[in-house]
C-alpha cells in the first residue's frame, strides 16, 4: 500500500465530523445508546398494481401496470427516537415490493414527487453535479434485472421533481430477489441513503414446485447502515473540505432492518425463508446466528443454488443477495440474535406452537450448468486502482478508478450480444469492491493472489498462489462479485437479452459516485457480407 492509499483508507486524510466535536446534537448516537428488540419488525408493503396497459412492443396484449412515486416519508426507526424523514416510494422506506412472475411483463411508471432540495451533502465537484443540474434528480435501476436499456435506469437519464419515466420489465429470467434503487449520476449514495430502495421479487414454476416456506414463513431482511442524530434525524458524514465534501466510504453506526432498528419478530418454531439485501453504501456484513445454528443458503443473486449450502457465517458485500433457510423447530420458547460480527442486527422470538406444518429441505434445488471457459471469444484484463502516490492535499478527494479510465472516457467494454467473455478484474487497490454488471448475470471463475508491486512497477502479472475457487455459496448465478484486493477475479459472462448502453461498475455507492463507473456497450453481431 502507498502513503495516499494507507492516508485514504486508514480514514486519517479526512476528518469525517469535523467541526463538529463540541456539539452533541451534532454527534451521531453509537449503537448502545439505543435500546435493543424494541420494535417489531416491519416487512415493506407488497406493490398493488394501477391497472393493466398496452404491452410496448405488442399493443393486442395488456400487462400490468404500476404507478409508484418518490415522495418524502415520515417513520419512526426506534421506539426512543423522533420520526425520521426519508425519500421513499408510496408511503414507505423501504418502498413496495413488487411481486413479478417470470415470463410476465410488466410496466412501472416512477413519478419524482421529491422535493426540490436535498436534504443530504451534495459534492457539486464530481462529475455530472455540477452548475446547472438540478440538486434533486432521480432515475430507476431494476438491480440485476434483464431489461432493454432504455428502461435500465441509465444513470444520466435522471428526472427531477415532477418528472416521471415509463420502464419496462420484461421478466425474462428465473426466480430470484432483485431490488430496484436510485441510479442518478454522482448523487446515488444520497439517495440510496436517504431510503430510495425496494424489493422486486420474481417467481417461477421451478421454484414453485420446491414448496419453499411462503407467506408469512417468508421474511425479506433489508440491511442498511446509518447513522442518526439524538433528533432522530439521517446523518451523513462530510470530508471537512467545503469545496469536496464527498468522502471515500460510509460507515453507519446502526443498522436498518426493512427501515427499523434492532426489531424483533415473533415465529413459530419452524422453518423460515430468509431473504437477505445488503442495500447499505459501503458495509460488507458477517452474519450469522447467537444459538451457533447454521444459515443455509438456497440462492444467490440471480437465483437458485445447485444444493443448500451450510454456512457458520454469511458474508455479504453491498447489493449482494442471500437466500436464506432457516429451521427455528427445536427452539420452542427460545431468543435467537441475528449478528453482524459481534454486534446485533435483530432478534427472532420463537414460540411455542407451530401452526401449520414445517417444510422439508430439497437437498438439490437448480442446476447450475458451468459455462466453459474455451466458449469465451475474449478476456478483458481490468484493473481496479486507487489514487496515485502523490502527496499533494489537493489529490485528496481523488477517485478510484476501472481500467484507468473515468466515466467521460468513451466505452472501452464492448461486447457482442450473444458472446461469452471472460473478464479478469485486477485489483491493486487495498480494499474489495462489489464489482457489478447490469443486464447480465455472471459466475465466478475463480480468485488468485498476485504481486502488486510488480505490477506497479513492471505492469506484470505474477500470480503468487494458484487459483481459489469461488466460494461455494458463490457457485450459482451472481450479479455482483467481491473483488478483493491483491487479488485477479475472473468472471465468465454470457451477454445475452438485448444491445444497447449499459453500466459496469462497483457497488460501494461512495466508489461508484465517484468515477468507478463504466459505460458498456453491447453490440449487435456485425452481419455476414457475401
Ligand atoms: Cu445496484 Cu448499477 O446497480
Ligand atoms: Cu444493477
Ligand atoms: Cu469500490
Amino acid at each position: 500500500m502507498t502513503r495516499r492509499e494507507f492516508l485514504f483508507y486508514s480514514g486519517f486524510a479526512a476528518p469525517l465530523f469535523a467541526k463538529r466535536d463540541n456539539d452533541p446534537s451534532a454527534i451521531p448516537l453509537g449503537s448502545n445508546q439505543l435500546a435493543k428488540f424494541v420494535d417489531q419488525l416491519s416487512t415493506p408493503p407488497i406493490a398493488k398494481t394501477a391497472g393493466y396497459r398496452a404491452h410496448p412492443h405488442d399493443a393486442s396484449k395488456k400487462i400490468s401496470y404500476y404507478r409508484l412515486r418518490m415522495q418524502e416519508v415520515t417513520h419512526k426507526v426506534h421506539r426512543d427516537l423522533p420520526p425520521t424523514r426519508f425519500w421513499g416510494f408510496e408511503s414507505s422506506s423501504p418502498g413496495p415490493t413488487i411481486e413479478a412472475r417470470s415470463g410476465e411483463p410488466l410496466l412501472v411508471e416512477w413519478q419524482n414527487h421529491l422535493p426540490h432540495e436535498h436534504f443530504l451533502p451534495i459534492d457539486h465537484s464530481l462529475h455530472g453535479a455540477g452548475p446547472g443540474v438540478p440538486d434533486v434528480r432521480n432515475v430507476i435501476h431494476l438491480h440485476g434485472g434483464r431489461v432493454p436499456p432504455e428502461s435500465d435506469g441509465y444513470p444520466e437519464r435522471w428526472f427531477p421533481p415532477g418528472g416521471a419515466s415509463l420502464n419496462f420489465y420484461p421478466n425474462i429470467q428465473e426466480a430470484t430477489m432483485l431490488w430496484y434503487h436510485d441510479h442518478a449520476m454522482s448523487i446515488t449514495r444520497l439517495n440510496i441513503f436517504a431510503g430510495l430502495v425496494g424489493l422486486y421479487v420474481i417467481r417461477d414454476r421451478f421454484e414453485d414446485a420446491l414448496q419453499l416456506p411462503k407467506g408469512e414463513f417468508e421474511l425479506p431482511i433489508i440491511l442498511c447502515d446509518r447513522s442518526f442524530l439524538p433528533d432522530g434525524q439521517l446523518s451523513y458524514p462530510v470530508s471537512g473540505d467545503p469545496h469536496h465534501p464527498w468522502v471515500p466510504e460510509f460507515f453507519g453506526e446502526v443498522i436498518l432492518v426493512n427501515g427499523t432498528l434492532f426489531p424483533y419478530v415473533e415465529l413459530q418454531p419452524r422453518q423460515y425463508r430468509l431473504r437477505v439485501l445488503n442495500a447499505s453504501n459501503s458495509r460488507f456484513y458477517y452474519l450469522s446466528l447467537s444459538n451457533g445454528e447454521p444459515l443455509r443458503q438456497i440462492g444467490s443473486d440471480q437465483g437458485l443454488l445447485p444444493k443448500p449450502v451450510e454456512l457458520r457465517t454469511l458474508t455479504l458485500a453491498p447489493a449482494e443477495r442471500a437466500d436464506l433457510i432457516v429451521d427455528f423447530g427445536g427452539h420452542h420458547g427460545q431468543k435467537v440474535v441475528l449478528n453482524n460480527d459481534t454486534l446485533a442486527v435483530m432478534q427472532f422470538r420463537i414460540g411455542n406452537k407451530v401452526h401449520s406444518s414445517a417444510g422439508i429441505m430439497p437437498s438439490s434445488l437448480r442446476s447450475v450448468p458451468k459455462i466453459p471457459e474455451q466458449e469465451a471469444v475474449k478476456t478483458r484484463l481490468l484493473t481496479l486502482t486507487g489514487p496515485p502516490d502523490d502527496d499533494d492535499p489537493t489529490v485528496m478527494g481523488f477517485p478510484m478508478l476501472l481500467n484507468n479510465a473515468f466515466w467521460s472516457n468513451p466505452v472501452t467494454e464492448n461486447p457482442t450480444l450473444d458472446t461469452v467473455e471472460i473478464w479478469s478484474l485486477i485489483n491493486l487497490t487495498a480494499d474489495s469492491h462489489p464489482i457489478h454488471l447490469h443486464l447480465v448475470r455472471f459466475q465466478i471463475l475463480d480468485r488468485r493472489p498476485f504481486d502488486m508491486f510488480q505490477y506497479f512497477n513492471k505492469r506484470e502479472l505474477r500470480y503468487t498462489s494458484p487459483a481459489v475457487p469461488p466460494d461455494a455459496n458463490e457457485s450459482g448465478w451472481k450479479d455482483t462479485v467481491r473483488a478483493d484486493p491483491g487479488m485477479v477475479t475472473r468472471i465468465i459472462i454470457r451477454f445475452e437479452g438485448f444491445a444497447g448502453r449499459y453500466v459496469w461498475h462497483c457497488h460501494v455507492l461512495e466508489h461508484e459516485d465517484n468515477e468507478m463507473m463504466r459505460p458498456y456497450d453491447v453490440v449487435k453481431p456485425r452481419p455476414l457480407i457475401g
